[in-house]
């Protein structure tokens, strides 16, 4: 079984274009390392993301990832187990949405990115993850 972890975090300051290569090669370093895999989304200001690999070494790098500078406030919304990976490439995915795209996919309009986060069910965040490009 893989176990997989979705949380979101808060920018501590606004993200620019090295700041995100510099956090992807970390990231993907890492992760190959551990075989953790996941996406990663990045909405006005919030990271979206979900990790995925054996319940130790996701919840390591959450561990990190809780107690990192670049970010201000981070929340689990869920973990689980699924029988395979959503996620197969030995890397993380990584897309910039808009609150617009989030709301188009929910056919509805959300006041902020956190709000929309606090609301959805699980199921609705992993359907963005994956319908994303
Ligand atoms: C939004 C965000 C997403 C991150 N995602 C990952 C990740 O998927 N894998 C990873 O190893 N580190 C990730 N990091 C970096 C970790 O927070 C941490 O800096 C890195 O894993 C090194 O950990 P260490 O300082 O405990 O050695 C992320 C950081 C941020 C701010």
């Amino acid at each position: 079984m893989i176990f997989y972890l979705l949380y979101y975090g808060v920018e501590s300051f606004k993200f620019n274009q090295n700041d995100f290569d510099e956090l992807l090669k970390q990231a993907r370093e890492r992760n190959e390392s551990l075989a953790v895999t996941g996406k990663l989304i990045y909405c006005e200001g919030t990271f979206i993301q979900v990790l995925e690999g054996t319940e130790k070494n996701v919840l390591d790098i959450y561990a990190s990832i809780k107690v990192d500078k670049r970010l201000i406030a981070t929340k689990v919304v869920t973990t689980g187990t699924v029988e395979k990976r959503y996620f197969k490439n030995w890397s993380m995915d990584f897309d910039e949405v808009t609150l617009s795209t989030i709301n188009e996919l929910e056919n509805c309009t959300h006041p902020n990115v956190t709000a929309y986060i606090t609301n959805a069910p699980a199921i609705k965040l992993l359907k963005l993850l994956t319908n994303s490009k």
